[in-house]
């Protein structure tokens, strides 16, 4: 079994002495292939045009959370996302920034401060907010935690619906009763064929007036005329967003300077390198013992 590396030099750097100690064999850069036929792995973040010349390739890992940018897989191709507590961790660091930042008026204060202006206004209580979390995989739900014990009253929204401690969790059928209740609404949902575009003018309708959207998801699941529209109807009070659709947005692009936005260049998250290797690894390992992949991608839902 060989993995190989199609990813940036100094995490190739970080990988390498970790997978001599393990004993697998590690490519750095398709240059370097000798034996096409040596490659059961494959790590990057887009792969390469023809995977067919990979004759013996098992599992495609992408380097970061999301597949959503990977062709499909050639037949018998396994894609796994990389596991990482990190990225987790990070995301997570970044959506509690966010709602925070969101629900102290942070953009209204910088506006002010860009004006030299002294102004306060009303200060809320995170204690009883009603946040609504789109997506409680692994990510939304270290998001809910910490932000319950910060006393925000927080509902999670997924496709299952699957049960989370302490979070009442609306299913399929439930999105309008969640989205009533989502004072602060944040996006962690995968992209895929249901997610895109989803957040639009009659979505932004079912929220409460004046709600306020932190975005981590990806950035053609937010329509963003849409965005404009409910910002400038009061129905969306401010946003904050790590995606945007194309990503960056063109230059001339409205949302740079609109005083009610916030905009990080797509980096709530990057996976730490060593972090990335043990999780290869296992995925490594997980082939040859025939347990598990983790991190494997249900390639029908696309994620
Ligand atoms: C980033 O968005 C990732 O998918 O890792």
């Amino acid at each position: 079994m060989a993995l190989l590396f199609l990813s940036m030099p100094e995490r190739a750097a970080v990988w390498q002495p970790l997978f001599e100690a393990a004993g697998v064999e590690m490519i750095v850069g398709e240059a370097a292939v000798t034996d096409p036929a040596a490659i059961t792995h494959l790590v990057c973040w887009v792969p390469p045009q023809d995977l067919r010349r990979y004759p013996n390739l098992q599992v495609v890992i992408s380097t970061g959370a999301g597949v959503d940018h990977m062709p499909p897989m050639p037949e018998g191709v396994q894609l796994a996302r990389t596991l990482a507590p990190g990225i987790e961790e990070m995301v997570r660091d970044w959506v509690v920034m966010a709602t925070l930042m969101l629900h102290r008026e942070m953009p209204i204060y910088l506006g002010q401060q860009r004006e030299g202006r002294w102004q306060n206004r009303p200060v809320p209580l995170a204690r009883g907010t009603r946040v609504g979390i789109m997506g409680m995989g692994r990510i939304g739900q270290l998001a809910a935690e910490t932000l319950r014990g910060m006393g925000f009253d927080v509902a999670g929204w997924s496709r299952s619906g699957r049960a989370v401690a302490g979070v009442e969790v609306f299913g399929a059928t439930g999105m309008e009763d969640f989205l009533a209740r989502s004072e602060i609404l944040i996006c962690l949902l995968p992209l895929t064929a249901e997610t895109r575009g989803l957040m639009d003018a009659s979505f932004f309708a079912k929220l409460p007036q004046g709600a306020k959207l932190v975005h981590a998801g990806r950035g053609a699941q937010l329509d963003m005329a849409a965005l404009k529209e409910a910002l400038d109807a009061g129905q969306l009070a401010s946003a904050m967003l790590d995606v945007t659709d194309p990503e960056p947005l063109p230059e001339d692009h409205w949302a740079w300077d609109d005083p009610r936005i916030v905009i990080t260049p797509h980096v709530a998250a990057s996976t730490d390198a060593r972090e990335g290797a043990q999780h290869a690894l296992a995925v490594v390992r997980a082939s040859r013992e025939g347990t598990e992949i983790p991190g494997l991608v249900d390639q029908t839902r696309g994620y």
